[in-house]
């Protein structure tokens, strides 16, 4: 399967950017693995003719994006994100109308049509940056998620209104799990994403995004680390510290939830069939995009 890629790769001009919490054999075969802001980064800057998304639908969006000329497939057209699909456009803006002299933060993690009526966009590994760019004086809009928000009003002091969404993986962290594990593991560091609830963030060492977590691994000395957030990354970490233990935190409910079932809805054979037949394209409403692309570039310029 890797070869075949390879041959439609080359036959195509195509690279392939895939997220850390794709299945291990995706990320090994990508041109490029990232977190969200990396990603758009590396979509911005790339001179192949088609971008082959590992990743989520909105990931996809937002290479098309910055990239409208481009061709973007999407291996699974059905990956979605419950944080995009929490904020559907006419019920945002709709609320929106309620704060008209606030400035709209959002999230990366939203439809193309929320970020087009954003003021600009932020990642887990940013947002700090962003919020503090905006003057003190300015009331702000936090979207879509709620825990995300929660967590950054505590880090930047400021009294933002958040949206009401959430991510499903992030969110069903188990609290007793994690203690257990802590106690079990004494010298171990917890590692967690920001999109995790604070009753999990509490009991974390280090919070930080996904690409800020496995730099956090490189630079300490510990032996064992828990592992709050996507159990993908596990990948990366172990390939790049083998003589580390990762313990992953499992969700309260005892099923594998802390997989992301949207991300990993994408497959080799899904990825060798889109890049076949050069389908589960990408398209927008080019008023939309151009709207869209003011808050990312906004973004993109501050960090
Ligand atoms: P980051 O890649 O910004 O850490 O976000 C994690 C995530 O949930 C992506 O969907
Ligand atoms: Fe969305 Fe959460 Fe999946 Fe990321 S992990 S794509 S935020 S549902």
């Amino acid at each position: 399967m890797v070869s075949r890629i390879q041959e439609l790769k080359e036959k195509n001009n195509v690279v392939i950017l895939a997220h850390y919490y794709q299945e291990p054999e995706i990320q090994d075969m990508a041109d490029f693995v990232g977190d969200s802001l990396e990603l758009s980064r590396k979509a911005a800057g790339t001179d192949a003719d088609v971008i082959l998304f590992c990743g989520v639908h909105f990931m996809a969006e937002t290479a098309k994006i910055v990239n409208p000329s481009k061709k973007v497939l999407l291996p699974d057209m059905d990956a979605g994100c419950s944080l995009a699909d929490s904020a559907p456009p006419d019920k945002f803006k709709a609320w929106l109308e309620k704060y008209p002299d606030h400035v709209v933060i959002s999230y990366i993690n939203c439809s193309a049509d929320v970020k087009a009526m954003s003021d600009i966009i932020c990642t887990s590994a940013n947002a700090k940056k962003v919020i503090e760019s905006v003057p003190k004086n300015k009331k702000i809009i936090f979207a879509p998620d709620r825990l995300l928000g929660q967590y950054m009003i505590k880090e930047t002091g400021r009294d933002m209104v958040l949206w009401n969404g959430t991510c499903q993986v992030h969110e069903i962290f188990s609290e007793k799990a994690l203690i257990r594990l802590k106690v079990k593991h004494q010298q171990a560091l917890v590692l967690a994403h920001p999109e995790c609830d604070e009753n999990i963030l509490v009991h974390a060492d280090f919070i930080g995004s996904t690409s800020a977590l496995i730099k956090k691994v490189g630079q300490t000395s510990n032996k064992e680390y828990i592992i709050v957030t996507e159990p993908g990354v596990i990948h990366h970490m172990q390939k790049h510290n083998p003589g580390k233990e990762f313990i992953p935190l499992p969700s309260n409910t005892g099923c594998a939830c802390n997989e992301c079932p949207h991300m990993r809805l994408n497959t080799m054979e899904k990825i060798i069939s889109s890049l076949e037949n050069m389908d589960n394209e990408i398209t927008l409403d080019e008023q939309v995009r151009i709207k869209a692309l003011k808050p990312l570039n906004r973004m993109l310029k501050i960090v």
